[in-house]
């Protein structure tokens, strides 16, 4: 579904990705992680259209969708669950989620906002609540459910556990093998190593701009410099 190939990102002249490449196969979970500054997030924005690419190729459904402007992208079902949540925090939790649905018509809004509220019940009683008053977890699932209103075919997520609450993480956790059962296909970013090879099928580990590793998650979670880097063993 999402093949991306000798990819090489960077800030103006400053490049930080250095020809990486990885697919994600339809209704898969996949995760990239990889030590803090390794090039995780310039890699989803670039995906997400919100970075020009130096070279390499991006394809989704066999499209290439390298350098299209970021709506372009969303209208063909990629949403992203940005770092650091990004909710309008002057807007309300309703309001947050309606924009989430702006590539479809409004009038098709009503159900998924009902299974917004049913999947993440705590948005429902907060939902005329502006959303910068809410806790950080609470702000995380107004930013996973924006995404999912746009009904994506692709759903990534960047950091989804960052600054959460233990408790709560393992409800992101639980509502990213949610995600998962209905048919969404992931791709994950995430700092916790041992959340991701367990909520995703395979991973790859990114250091300094390069894909170092790869594998299943449970070939992952058994090699040895893998436990010592991310898993702490
Ligand atoms: N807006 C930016 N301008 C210049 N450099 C950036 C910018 N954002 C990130 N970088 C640099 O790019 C590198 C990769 O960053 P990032 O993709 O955010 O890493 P990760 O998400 O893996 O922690 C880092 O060295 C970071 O300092
Ligand atoms: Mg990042």
């Amino acid at each position: 579904m999402l093949d991306v190939k000798d990819l090489r990102v960077g800030y103006g002249p400053a490049q930080v990705v250095h020809g990486v490449s990885f697919q994600v196969g339809a209704g898969e979970c996949v995760s990239l992680i990889g030590p803090n500054g390794a090039g995780k997030s310039t890699i989803l924005k670039a995906i997400c259209g919100l970075l020009p690419i130096l070279g390499g190729a991006i394809r989704f459904d066999g499209q290439d969708i390298a350098n299209q402007p970021g709506y372009r992208i969303a209208e063909r079902g990629i949403a992203m669950c940005p770092e650091g949540r990004q909710v309008f925090p002057e807007m309300t939790v309703l309001e947050n989620l309606r924009l989430g649905g702006y590539t479809r018509r409004r009038s098709d809004l009503r159900p998924d906002l009902d299974e917004m509220m049913q999947m993440f019940p705590r948005l429902r009683e907060r939902a005329k609540q502006l959303a910068g008053t809410l806790s950080g977890g609470e702000q995380e699932m107004v930013a996973i459910a924006r995404a999912l209103m746009a009904r994506p075919k692709l759903c990534i997520f960047d950091e989804p556990s960052l600054g959460i609450a233990p408790r709560v993480v393992d409800e992101i956790e639980d509502t990213l093998r949610r995600i998962k059962a209905t048919g969404v296909t992931i791709l994950l970013v995430e700092q916790s190593v041992s959340m991701a090879l367990r909520v995703a099928d395979r991973a790859y580990v990114l250091e300094a701009g390069q894909i170092v590793l790869q594998g299943s998650s449970a070939e992952l979670a058994d090699n040895a410099s893998v436990q010592n880097a991310y898993l702490g063993h």
